[in-house]
């Protein structure tokens, strides 16, 4: 895709992310017409600050929906001497309901339900953020740790009637937050480092285009980018 389509892409497809820092597109080939049952997205942080500010995230369509799901992770200051990550699993679809107790409805002030859990995990491992179909339009966000094997939970939810599949193709993003709202400076960013790790689902193969600046501040955070063996990695921040 050109850079002009990316942003085209990203003022059609990330309105809430005026005030993101770093896009990167994925897709998974030979999806049915229906979309996907399933779909892993790897992330690791392991070099960025154990800090809140920062959400690494990839988005979804549902076939059928116009709106985006968001899943990802946010650092965390430590709690008790041990690490602490925040998982988010959201839906922007009005009419998503939840009785999951990690979810509530709303998402980002508008429609939608928005699910998270913070737990202690280990930045060095590799995470993959599961999204899988429960039954029915009933979906699930969950975390698997590709070293230790364990998993955790991140919420539940319920789309309206007639959603399909998980689509083949949407953009993620890296967000610090806090530049949400107010002023700022470029030079201010904190440091951060992720590798989005290329998705995978039970049917295709998927790829990551190479990360790309977007923002208020392109040229001015520290942008770093790199693929490595899980995917791209990209830095920010000083
Ligand atoms: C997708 O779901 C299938 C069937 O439940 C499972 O075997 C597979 O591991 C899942 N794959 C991914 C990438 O989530
Ligand atoms: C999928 O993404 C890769 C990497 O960005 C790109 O080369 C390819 O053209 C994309 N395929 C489709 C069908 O969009």
């Amino acid at each position: 895709m050109k850079s002009s389509m990316f942003f085209a892409a990203v003022a059609s497809l990330m309105p809430t992310l005026a005030m993101g820092l770093v896009g990167i597109s994925w897709n998974v080939t030979g999806v049915p017409s229906s979309g996907l049952r399933n779909i892993t997205f790897p992330f690791n942080i392991a070099q960025t600050p154990h800090r809140s500010g920062y959400y690494f995230a990839q988005q979804f369509n549902f076939v059928g929906q116009r709106d985006v799901g968001y899943a990802g992770l946010q650092p965390r200051p430590d709690s008790n001497g041990q690490p602490i990550i925040h998982g988010v699993f959201s839906s922007f679809i009005a009419g998503t309901t939840t009785s999951d107790p990690n979810c509530h409805t709303g998402a980002d002030g508008g429609p939608g339900v928005s699910c998270s859990v913070d737990f202690p995990g280990r930045y060095a491992d590799t995470w993959n953020v599961e999204i899988s179909n429960v039954v029915g339009t009933t979906w699930r966000g969950d975390l698997f740790n590709t070293v230790t094997g364990s998993r955790v939970h991140i919420g539940t939810y319920t789309l309206p009637p007639g959603t399909q599949g998980i689509a083949g193709n949407q953009l993620g993003f890296v967000e610090y937050y806090p530049w949400n709202s107010g002023t700022h400076t470029c030079n201010s960013l904190p440091y951060s480092s992720v590798t989005f790790g290329v998705p995978r689902s039970s049917v295709g193969r998927g790829s990551l285009s190479d990360a790309f600046e977007y923002g208020d501040c392109v040229g001015k955070v520290g942008y770093r980018s790199s693929r490595d063996a899980l995917g791209v990695r990209v830095q920010v921040g000083f």
